[in-house]
C-alpha cells in the first residue's frame, strides 16, 4: 500500500479533530476512531510500517534516530491535545476528573495496573523525584543504583545526599549476562540499603536490566524497589503487576509518542503511604476546614496535586491507543528487527566498537557504537552534518559513542544509510 505520507497525515489529522469539535461523550471518543492502519501482512511488513510512519510529521530529513531522546508525536495524538484544549477553552470548566480518569484508565491498563496505582507527571525525572523526596530516609541510608544511570534518575537521589545524608552506591552495569547484574547490586548490598533502584533499559546502551529478578532481591532485603522506566514504555511490553517492583517512572514522550511534557508515575497500592506527597494542593486529598487534619486521597492521584493540562493527559491516552493498534509485541520486534540490520552492518566496519549488549534478551531497539578517534560529539556532529542523521551522542561516563535509536517511524533503508555513514565516518574522521 502506498501513501503519500503529507496527504494521508491531512486527512486523518482534520478528520480526527472535526470528530473532537464535536460534542459527543469523552467515552466514545477512541471506538469512534476509524480504522487507521492497514492490516499487518507479515509477507510484506514494509507497508504497514510505511502506514505507520505517515501518522508522523515528522520531517524526512534529517532522519530522526533519537525517539530515546524525544519521541516525535503522531498527528492524530497532536490533534487530541488540541482538540481537548479547544474544547475546553469554549467553557472554562476546570473537569479535572471527567478527562484525567479515562485518560488514567487508559494507562493503567497498557501497563498491567491498577488505575489507583497511576497518577500524571510532567515527565519521568518529576516520577523519580517524587520517590527520592518522598521516602522516609535519613542520614546514612543507602541507595543503590547503575553508574549508567540518567540524570534524571540520578540527580534526584543526589539531592537526597545533600540534603538527608543519603548515601549512594554505584554498580557498573554487566552487559554480559542478567545474572551479571543481579549479582553486582547484591555485592553492595548492606544493612543500610533502602533502596534499589535501576533503569528498565540503560539510555547509555539500551541495555535490558532484569527487573523482577532484582524486584526479589530488593525484596528478600527489605528494600524498596524503583524502577526508571523512561527508554522502556512504548518500546517493550510493560507490565508492572508481573514485575514486581514497588514504584515505576514513565515517560511520555520518548518511545511512546505522547505530547512533551508527559509522563507518569505508579505506586504500588499497598505501599502508596511509604511515599509521601511533596507536592500538595486540592488533588492530594481533604481538608475541609482550616486548621485540620490534611485526608489523603486513597490512590496515586494524591501526586497530582494541582491543575493540569488535560489536553496533554488525553493526548498521552491517545498515544497509547496508537501503539495499540499497531501492537506493542510488533513495535518490540520491528525495532529489534531493525537493529539486528544495523549491527549485522556495523559488524564489519573496522574500529567500529559496539558499546550495546550482544547477549540475546539484553539489546533493544537502541545501539551504541564508538569510534576509535572521534568522541561522542564529533561523531555524531559528523553523522549529522554529512549524512543527515540525527543520533544521539553519548557522554555519559566517559563513553565517548553515538547511540541509535530505531522505532516505528524509521525503516530499513534508513538502517542502511546508517551503516554507510559508520563507514565513512571510520575512514574519514
Ligand atoms: C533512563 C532515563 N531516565 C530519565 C530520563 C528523563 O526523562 P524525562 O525527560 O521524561 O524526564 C531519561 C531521558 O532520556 C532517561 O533515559
Amino acid at each position: 500500500m502506498q501513501l503519500d505520507r503529507r496527504t494521508f497525515v491531512q486527512s486523518v489529522g482534520l478528520g480526527a479533530l472535526g470528530a473532537l469539535a464535536g460534542t459527543a461523550p469523552l467515552a466514545a471518543a477512541p471506538t469512534a476512531a476509524p480504522p487507521l492502519l492497514p492490516a499487518y501482512d507479515a509477507q510484506h511488513p514494509d507497508a504497514f510500517w510505511r502506514a505507520v510512519r505517515a501518522h508522523y510529521p515528522l520531517q524526512d530529513e534529517p532522519v530522526y534516530l533519537n525517539a530515546g531522546g524525544l519521541g516525535p508525536t503522531p498527528q492524530r495524538v497532536l490533534d487530541r491535545v488540541f482538540g481537548t484544549m479547544t474544547e475546553m477553552q469554549a467553557h472554562s470548566e476546570p473537569e479535572h476528573e471527567r478527562r484525567i480518569e479515562p485518560a488514567r484508565r487508559t494507562l493503567a491498563a497498557f501497563l498491567g495496573a491498577g488505575p489507583e496505582e497511576i497518577c500524571f507527571t510532567r515527565n519521568a525525572t518529576e516520577a523519580n523525584s517524587i520517590i527520592a523526596a518522598g521516602l522516609a530516609l535519613g542520614p546514612g541510608d543507602e541507595v543503590i543504583f547503575e553508574s549508567h544511570a540518567h540524570p534524571g534518575g540520578s540527580y534526584p537521589w543526589f539531592n537526597q545526599v545533600q540534603r538527608r545524608g543519603v548515601v549512594v552506591r554505584l554498580f557498573e552495569p554487566d552487559p554480559t549476562s542478567a545474572e551479571g547484574n543481579v549479582a553486582r547490586v547484591r555485592a553492595l548490598l548492606s544493612p543500610r540499603t533502602k533502596i534499589v533502584q535501576v533503569s528498565h533499559i540503560t539510555c547509555t546502551t539500551g541495555q535490558v536490566m532484569p527487573v523482577a529478578a532484582l524486584a526479589e532481591l530488593a525484596h528478600a532485603h527489605g528494600a524498596w524497589f524503583h524502577v526508571d522506566g523512561a527508554q522502556a514504555v512504548g518500546l517493550v511490553p510493560v507490565n508492572l503487576a508481573a514485575l514486581g517492583c514497588d514504584s515505576y517512572a514513565c515517560s511520555g514522550h520518548k518511545w511512546l509518542g505522547g505530547p512533551h511534557e508527559t509522563g507518569a508515575l505508579f505506586v504500588r497500592h499497598a505501599r502508596l503511604d511509604e511515599i509521601a506527597p511533596t507536592g500538595i494542593g486540592s488533588h492530594t486529598g481533604e481538608l475541609p476546614f482550616l486548621p485540620g487534619v490534611l485526608v489523603l486521597k486513597p490512590s496515586a492521584v494524591r501526586y497530582e496535586y494541582g491543575t493540569r493540562n488535560l489536553g496533554l493527559v488525553a493526548g498521552l491516552a491517545e498515544a497509547v491507543r496508537f501503539q495499540e493498534e499497531i501492537g506493542r509485541d510488533r513495535i518490540a520486534a520491528w525495532g529489534r528487527e531493525l537493529a539486528a540490520q544495523l549491527r549485522a552492518g556495523l559488524a564489519g566496519i573496522p574500529g567500529i566498537e559496539l558499546l550495546s549488549p550482544r547477549a540475546d534478551g539484553l539489546w533493544t531497539a537502541m545501539t551504541t557504537l564508538r569510534h576509535p578517534r572521534a568522541n561522542a560529539a564529533k561523531f555524531s556532529d559528523y553523522l549529522k552534518r554529512h549524512h543527515r542523521l540525527r543520533c544521539r551522542p553519548v557522554s555519559e561516563q566517559h563513553l565517548e559513542a553515538v547511540r541509535v535509536s530505531l522505532h516505528v517511524f524509521n525503516s530499513r533503508a534508513e538502517c542502511d544509510r546508517v551503516i554507510a555513514a559508520v563507514r565513512a565516518a571510520a575512514q574519514e574522521l
